[in-house]
């Protein structure tokens, strides 16, 4: 007999295989050209700045990468951070560490911090609704999962829904700000809640920060975790933020981001990522180089967000109870009779819109299933499109 991971058993289906398998034999009219929306892929153009750099080095191929990065990256993220979140201080040769994008360092960071040595087995702490990989990672190492509801009207993480008996077991807490799917952003407050449980049972922080740029006011620019423990006069000890170039840069395919915070855990992560086999290869650390070194590209990328907005949002307001997210491109639409369900075969049945059905990106638990009766809706496509889809939505009701 085959001898298998048991905990592959575990994982549950993406979302887009959850909403493939809901679509099936459900035809849009075919007057209507479809509009995607259902995926969180950022479509703006990738920088000439970030290509050419790739491109530029690719005599870079004929060389093993070392897992570390090339310390010319590691100043670049250094520097980005610094200049981005006022006050924090961060040393580049320790406290940064360049990632094959956030996903994969997610993943790979649960399978470090995880010990399942103990004879109760660990907890890992997850928002929900939440990015899947979350889950997926502490499955897959052993963990068992515990989801904070993030419900309306603010969509911050209900920590007392963990209860006393689970706490001192908990090993990790995810948490995801500005969040997908609702786009709230933890404020200082919220940050200090979390710091005094992590001083009570202290667990590991890791921060999921990869659309902190996409952002709609110059003056309150998304809080950060290591500006929050600065602000707060506290040390990265257990707390790491992941941040990647895929969202702010437009390059989902580059595969890269960088990790930041405590030292030691990192020192850990360098060692697993050795084995693990993530070192970036060299045309990629240059051109990511150039990205984090270059802000203009990111102001007019966000630019384009903000006039999707700005235009999207009144229209969709005319029929539906939707507000700015505090940041992010994704608008978390609650949808009239509360059925996401329905609602997204309809709006892909009668106006061939796909948006994705709040309930797969969420679990059901004692307190509800905070993603039934949205849909999130993703405003990566070009802005015609977005405006297209959003009459169309109108139409519909
Ligand atoms: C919340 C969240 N975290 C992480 C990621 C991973 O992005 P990447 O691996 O491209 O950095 C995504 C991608 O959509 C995401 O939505």
């Amino acid at each position: 007999m085959m001898t298998m991971n048991p905990h592959l058993q575990q994982l549950q289906p993406y979302p887009f295989a959850r909403l493939r398998t809901a679509m099936q034999g459900l035809t849009p009219p075919s007057e209507l050209s479809p509009i995607a929306l259902h995926i969180g892929e950022p479509k703006h153009p990738t920088p000439a700045l970030i290509t050419e750099a790739l491109t530029s080095h690719l005599n870079g191929l004929s060389a093993y990468p070392v897992t570390a990065g090339l310390p010319e990256l590691k100043q670049a993220c250094a520097g980005w951070l610094q200049q981005r979140y006022q006050g924090v201080q961060i040393d580049a040769e320790t406290e940064i560490l360049p990632v094959l994008g956030s996903r994969e360092a997610l993943f790979a960071f649960t399978q470090t911090i995880i010990n399942g040595s103990n004879h109760k087995t660990p907890v890992v702490v997850s928002p929900n609704p939440f990015y899947q990989i979350y889950e997926g990672a502490a499955l897959l190492a052993g963990a068992k999962i515990a989801y904070v509801n993030c419900p309306a009207p603010d969509f911050q993480p209900q920590w007392q829904q963990i209860d006393a008996a689970t706490w001192p077991h908990v090993q990790l807490v995810f948490v995801c700000s500005p969040a997908n799917p609702s786009g709230a952003v933890m404020d200082l407050s919220q940050w200090q809640a979390l710091f005094a449980l992590q001083d009570q049972y202290g667990f590991v922080i890791a921060s999921d920060e990869c659309y902190s740029e996409i952002y709609f006011d110059d003056h309150t620019k998304p809080l950060g975790a290591l500006q929050a423990a600065t602000e707060l006069g506290r040390s990265f000890d257990n707390l790491i933020m992941f941040t990647s170039l895929s969202k702010r840069s437009n390059v989902p395919g580059l595969r890269s981001g960088f990790v930041a915070g405590d030292a030691r855990l990192l020192a850990d992560f360098l060692l697993y990522r050795t084995y693990h086999g993530s070192a970036m290869s060299l045309p990629t650390q240059y051109a990511s180089i150039a990205a984090w070194q270059d802000e203009q590209h990111v102001t007019d990328n966000r630019r384009l967000y903000r006039e999707k907005f700005a235009q999207v949002l009144p229209i969709l307001q005319q029929k539906y109870a939707i507000r700015q997210p505090d940041a992010s491109f994704y608008l978390w639409l609650p949808v009239p009779d509360s059925d996401d369900l329905r609602f997204t075969q309809k709006l892909w049945q009668k106006a061939a819109v796909q948006v994705l059905p709040g309930r797969f990106l969420a679990r059901d638990t004692a307190y509800g299933n905070p993603g039934q009766g949205y849909v999130r809706i993703a405003l990566v496509a070009p802005l015609e499109e977005c405006l297209e889809a959003a009459d169309r939505m109108i139409s519909l009701m």
